[in-house]
């Protein structure tokens, strides 16, 4: 086993290094601590693992993206949604039968406890959909105590909670949505497929071409490895919490506009970019300004260093999504012009911030007729079977400990209390 040697205070410690199935190698720090007293800092864990993975593998650099070792650009064009969430949890493609039965699963799986319905139809009309989504979800908890202990749950069990969730967080996010419109909800029907389905409970028509390109969109959005969502997931797993609990964790994580929410302030920058008259040029220039809070919302990444692969299927896709559509929106114009100006601007490039997943992702939602505040909910339902695999892969790993990083303290040294009158 290969080693690296830490030298502290003039002592060596030899530390393993592990190596990944794709050539990434860390050094095992497990027993530093203990042998040094000394502890590593990471701000923002963006250079330290939490966990050995073989769900998803992304190089960054590169701009590479693995489901269970199947490239993304092959399972966006070749697999479906509902296979891919199968492949993350189970591991392999599934065969045809084993399909069948998922898919059945999911289907009969949409609908909702009376209690769920009346949480839901109690938020007001002008709550954010990811506060419904995220409540109903953890309130599931409560109408499925069979569920809530993690330690009795078999793989049977496992299953079916991933096609229930996978069902109900369809008819949960619609009903609120229906809600909002002041219009009745509308019930899940089995003999549509998944993304008709969803398209049916919003209302729309469930065009068998639009269904497809909001698959290929939840492909792309399925998992991501260790994002913050996931991790969020994660670490409220490794308490042994309920599985409610760990994904509500993950939406509302997700909801933050550094991370999924961008989504949503994608669209929102493009339409003020619109309102100034569509010159790009001022978002660019606040973007790099210091003393600015503005973000070019849906460029860079923790991680890509690189185009996110999925962002340019999602921009290849908005061509024949808006032409199928007939739409013409000149948001996509302004994106495109925004792109390529800051692929020229030498702060961007000098910091290698490319579109990510989020940059076009808002388009093709809003041809689709998917109102801006719903965007956020849609990566929650794509990223759902995601958050559910690395939570049963936390679960079922035999070194899983409960997640309690450490800190280095910089408040005041030992005081004593003072009396008030003497303050
Ligand atoms: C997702 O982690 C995942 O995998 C997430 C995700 C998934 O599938 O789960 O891919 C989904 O969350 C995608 C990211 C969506 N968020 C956004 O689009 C929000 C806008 N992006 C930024 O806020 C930012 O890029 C982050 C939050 C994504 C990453 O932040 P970091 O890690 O601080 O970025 P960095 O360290 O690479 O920044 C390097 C420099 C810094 O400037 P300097 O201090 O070097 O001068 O680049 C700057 C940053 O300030 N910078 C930006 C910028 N992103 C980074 N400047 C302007 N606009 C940006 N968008």
């Amino acid at each position: 086993m290969a080693s690296a040697k830490i030298v502290i205070d003039g002592k060596t410690y030899e530390v393993p290094i592990i190596e990944g199935t794709e050539g990434e190698r860390a050094i095992d720090i497990s027993k530093l601590r203990a042998e040094s007293k000394v502890i590593t800092y990471d701000n923002g864990f963006g250079n330290t693992g939490s966990c050995q993975s073989a769900v998803t593998f992304l190089n960054g650099e590169k701009g590479i993206l693995h489901y269970r070792g199947y490239p993304i650009e092959q399972l966006a064009e070749k697999s479906t949604f509902v296979e891919c969430s199968y492949l993350l949890n189970y591991g392999e493609l599934p065969k045809k039968s084993e399909l069948r039965k998922f898919d059945k699963a999911i289907r009969s799986s949409g609908k909702i406890p009376k209690g769920i319905k009346d949480i839901i139809d109690s938020f007001p009309k002008k709550a954010h959909p990811m506060a419904v989504c995220s409540s109903s979800m953890v309130a599931l908890s409560g109408f499925y105590p069979e569920l809530n202990d993690v330690l009795e749950l078999d793989d049977k069990k496992k299953m079916s909670i991933i096609t229930q969730l996978m069902g109900q967080i369809l008819t949960m996010s619609t009903r609120f949505y229906r809600n909002s419109q002041g219009k009745a909800p509308r019930n899940p029907k089995e003999d549509l497929d998944y993304c008709s389905n969803f398209l049916y409970m919003m209302g729309m028509k469930p065009d068998p071409e639009l269904a497809k390109a909001l698959d290929t969109l939840l492909i792309l959005h399925a998992d991501h490895e260790q994002n913050c969502s996931a991790s969020t997931a994660r670490v409220i797993g490794s308490a042994h919490a309920n599985v409610f609990a760990s994904i509500s964790g993950g939406i509302d994580a997700l909801w933050g506009p550094l991370h999924g929410g961008a989504n949503q302030a994608v669209l929102e920058m493009l339409e003020q970019i619109q309102k100034d008259g569509g010159d790009s040029k001022k978002a660019l220039q606040r973007a790099k300004n210091k003393e600015d809070s503005f973000r070019l919302m849906g460029f860079g990444h923790r991680v890509y260093k690189n185009f996110d692969p999925r962002a340019k299927i999602i921009k290849k896709a908005c061509d024949t999504v808006l032409s199928k559509l007939g739409v013409k929106d000149p948001l996509l114009d302004i994106a495109r012009a925004l792109e390529e100006e800051a692929l020229k601007d030498p702060y961007f490039v000098e910091r290698k911030l490319y579109p990510n997943v989020d940059f076009y992702s808002g388009i093709i939602y809003r041809a689709l007729g998917i109102p801006t505040n719903m965007f956020t909910v849609m990566f929650a339902i794509g990223r759902l079977p995601g958050w559910l695999s690395q939570w049963k892969e936390m679960l079922e790993f035999k070194g899983t400990k409960i997640v309690r990083p450490r800190q280095i303290y910089v408040g005041e040294n030992h005081r004593d209390y003072l009396d008030i009158k003497k303050r």
